[in-house]
This record gives structure tokens, C-alpha cells and sequence, in this order.
């Protein structure tokens, strides 16, 4: 029995720091500058926090200088709009990030479009999302599937006429995903929770990309043999007495680990690639803004 090639992503993330410790020193030799990263949270979501600190030390540790904004989970929607006009008004600050999700009441769409396009990291204003969507590759674009695509050159020279199937169509991960990939060559399949026959459309893909949300989804008897599968699942599993709790992704990692050639690891895979584009869309932002 085969056994897959596992895609580090820690691996990866850590040529990815080094690359962007450098483009810092170049701007900072030439601007006498360095780049800000703010990030905004709002509530104690304990998966947020996580989330948070990690993006935080990352930043650190490559030299973008960073700040967190904690604020109420009961801030008036008109308050936190405030605090986001006010980031983008401030020169010292380069980047902004406001963590999702927000706390219930709260509209993200209308306080993501206050964020000044040029400072929006994640790629989820109008401007920045729609420009990139048609094509354009000076657009701020989403970090996870920026991530995934890094990961899946690691292994695929040719992505020419290759089918790929993502599972899930978020603004965050599942669309933009299909258009780095359909941008690559590939022909795309979107699936969703209405979608029929998601196995088979899994079962005739060469590209797996799993952001479902949905622990364990995909089987090994989805996948084709020789499959490159990345797995972009975070699914917290609660100890029900049967032994099995921590951190699972939407891929059944064992057995489909038999069956594809290669895999991501949850966690460890796609989680350090998203925090690696932060960080180079920070810097892309910053140059973009001192230049
Ligand atoms: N919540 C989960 N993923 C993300 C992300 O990539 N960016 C932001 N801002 N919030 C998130």
C-alpha cells in the first residue's frame, strides 16, 4: 500500500518568514520604514483568540510591527465602524485584519467595506475581492487560498487541464480558491451542502481542496488514487468518553492518507500558509502605501 507525501506546511511557512524578512529590509534600507499590522477582535471567542495571538507573534517575529485591538463583544456596530475609520485614517498603520466571525447583531459585510482598500490584508473588500475575482494580480487577495495554491506548487509543476474540486464556496476561502485554481489552468467544481453527488465530483478530481467545515467529510473512497488533497478544515472536537478530541480537519487523514499522493496534515498543513500571506500581503500593502 502507498503511503501519501505529507505537505509541511511548517515547513513552508518558515522559507515563506525568511522571504518576507527580507523584502522588510530592503523597504526599511530604502524608506527608513517599517510596516503595521492592526488587528481587531471583537468578543471572546476562544478560537478567535488563538487565531489572534498566533497572527500576532508571526508578525513579530518576521518584524512587521503589530497591535491588537480588543474590544467588547457589546460595542455598538457605529462605535467599531469608528474605531475601523479611525485605522484607516492613521498613517502609522499599514494593515488592517478585523477577525471574523463577529459577535451576533453584527453586520460584517457593511464594517469590512470602512476598511481602506489599500489596507485591507484579508482581500475582503468589494474593491479588492471584485478586482481579483476578474483577474487582476495587483489585487489584495484572500490568505488562505494564496496559502493552499503555495502548497499545492510545492507538488504539481503543470496545473494545465487538471480537474479540481473545492468543497465549500465561502468569500473567505472556497470561491477565491476556485479562481486561483481555474487562474492556474485547471477545470473547477464547486460543491456546496446542495450540491448532488458530492462524492463523485470529489472521486474525479486531481486537486482536492476541502473547506467544508465538516469534520472527517472527505472518505478515501472519495478520493482518486493519486489525488493531491489540501485540507483546510479547523474542527474542534469535544471528548465524548470515545477517546477522540483536539483539532481534526475536513479530510479523514489516515485512510485518504493511503489513497492520495499527497496530503496536508491537520494541524501543521494549511494553518502557518494563511498566516505566511498575512504577512506578505502586509508587506505588498505597506510597499504599496510608503513607494
Ligand atoms: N476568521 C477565520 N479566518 C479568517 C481570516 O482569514 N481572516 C479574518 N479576518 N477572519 C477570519
Amino acid at each position: 500500500m502507498t503511503q501519501a507525501q505529507i505537505i509541511c506546511g511548517k515547513t513552508l511557512a518558515a522559507v515563506i518568514d525568511e522571504e518576507v524578512k527580507e523584502a522588510i529590509a530592503s523597504l526599511h534600507a530604502s524608506f527608513g520604514k517599517t510596516p503595521k499590522l492592526t488587528v481587531v477582535v471583537v468578543g471572546d471567542d476562544p478560537a478567535s483568540a488563538i487565531y489572534v495571538n498566533n497572527k500576532v507573534k508571526r508578525c513579530r517575529k518576521v518584524g512587521i510591527e503589530s497591535e491588537k485591538l480588543a474590544l467588547d463583544a457589546n460595542i455598538f456596530q457605529a462605535e467599531l465602524t469608528q474605531v475601523i475609520r479611525d485605522l484607516s485614517a492613521d498613517p502609522d498603520t499599514h494593515g488592517i485584519l478585523l477577525q471574523l466571525p463577529l459577535p451576533n447583531g453584527m453586520n460584517a459585510r457593511e464594517i469590512l467595506h470602512e476598511i481602506a482598500p489599500e489596507k485591507d490584508v484579508d482581500g475582503f473588500h468589494p474593491l479588492n475581492f471584485g478586482s481579483f475575482m476578474a483577474g487582476s494580480q495587483d489585487a489584495l487577495a484572500p490568505c488562505t487560498p494564496q496559502g493552499c495554491l503555495r502548497l499545492l506548487k510545492t507538488v504539481i509543476d503543470d496545473f494545465h487541464g487538471k480537474d479540481a474540486t473545492v468543497i465549500g464556496c465561502s468569500n473567505i476561502v472556497g470561491k477565491p480558491m476556485a479562481e486561483l485554481l481555474l487562474q492556474q489552468g485547471c477545470s473547477v467544481t464547486s460543491v456546496h451542502h446542495l450540491s448532488h453527488d458530492i462524492e463523485g465530483k470529489v472521486r474525479a478530481a486531481d486537486i482536492i481542496v476541502a473547506a467544508a467545515g465538516s469534520p472527517h467529510l472527505v472518505k478515501a473512497d472519495w478520493v482518486k488514487p493519486g489525488a493531491v488533497v489540501i485540507d483546510v478544515g479547523i474542527n474542534r472536537l469535544r471528548d465524548l468518553g470515545d477517546g477522540k478530541s483536539g483539532i481534526v480537519g475536513d479530510v479523514d487523514f489516515e485512510a485518504v492518507s493511503k489513497v492520495a499522493s499527497a496530503i496536508t496534515p491537520v494541524p501543521g498543513g494549511v494553518g502557518p500558509l494563511t498566516i505566511s500571506y498575512l504577512l506578505v500581503n502586509t508587506v505588498r500593502a505597506f510597499a504599496h502605501q510608503i513607494g
